[in-house]
C-alpha cells in the first residue's frame, strides 16, 4: 500500500486530546534515538513530517498523524535516555503508559530495537509488557545500513533470544537511509 497523504493532527500528552474519531492506530515505540521519527518520515515520503534530532528524547509528547485518510500513526516518546531525571523518566512513562492502557482503536504496536544491539532491559520490559496486554506487536531492527552483511541473521537471532520471541514471531530488519526493508514494513502494517 502506497502512502500518498500524511497529515500531523495533535501532540497529545493527556487521553481527552486524542483523537476520537476510532480510526485504527498504529504505534511506534522504543528506546530514545532508536530511529522512531525517522522511520515514520520514510513510510510516509516525508523528510520533515516528524521531527528527527541529533539530540535523543526530543520527542516528549503522542503525536498523531493522520495517514491516506484512514489510520492514525503514533509516535510516542522514547524510553531509556540516560541523561535525564528520575521524575523526568518517571513522567515518560507515564505518558507512554496511559496510551498504551486500554487504548482501543490501537491495532498494531511497532516495537524498534537497534539492530546492531542487543535489546535492552527497557526493550525487554516493552516487549512483556506488549504481549502481557494482548496486543499484535511486530518487531523492527533498525539501522539496518549500519550492519554487515553476514551480521544479519546472526542479530536477528540475538534480538528474537533476548525478548523470548516465539520462533514464528519476525524480526524486521529496516533503514531509513537506504529504505531497505520499507516495503516489507508498509505490507505488514498497513
Ligand atoms: P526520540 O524522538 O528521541 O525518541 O528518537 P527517535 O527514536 O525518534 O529517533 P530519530 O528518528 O530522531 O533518530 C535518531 C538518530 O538516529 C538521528 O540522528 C537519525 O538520523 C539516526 N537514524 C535514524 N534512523 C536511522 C537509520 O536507519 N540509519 C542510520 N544510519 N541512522 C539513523
Ligand atoms: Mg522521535
Amino acid at each position: 500500500m502506497n502512502i500518498k497523504k500524511a497529515e500531523f493532527i495533535i501532540s497529545a500528552v493527556k487521553k481527552d486530546q486524542y483523537p476520537k474519531d476510532d480510526r485504527v492506530e498504529i504505534a511506534f515505540v522504543g528506546r530514545s534515538n532508536v530511529g522512531k521519527s525517522s522511520l515514520i518520515n520514510s513510510l510516509t515520503n516525508r523528510r520533515k513530517l516528524v521531527k528527527v534530532s541529533s539530540t535523543p528524547g526530543k520527542t516528549r509528547l503522542i503525536n498523531f498523524f493522520l495517514i491516506n485518510e484512514d489510520i492514525y500513526f503514533v509516535d510516542l516518546p522514547g524510553y531509556g535516555y540516560a541523561k535525564v531525571s528520575k521524575k523526568e523518566k518517571e513522567n515518560w512513562g507515564k505518558i507512554i503508559e496511559r496510551y498504551l492502557t486500554d487504548r482501543k482503536p490501537l491495532n498494531k504496536i511497532v516495537l524498534l530495537v537497534d539492530s546492531r544491539h542487543k535489546p535492552t532491559k527497557d526493550d525487554i520490559d516493552m516487549y512483556n509488557w506488549i504481549k502481557y496486554y494482548d496486543y499484535n506487536v511486530l518487531v523492527v531492527g533498525t539501522k539496518l545500513d549500519k550492519l554487515k552483511r553476514n551480521e544479519r541473521s546472526k542479530n536477528i537471532k540475538i534480538i528474537k533470544e533476548t525478548l523470548n520471541m516465539k520462533k514464528e514471531d519476525d524480526v524486521l530488519l529496516f533503514s531509513a537511509l537506504s529504505k531497505e526493508g520499507k516495503e516489507e514494513l508498509l505490507s505488514k502494517i498497513y
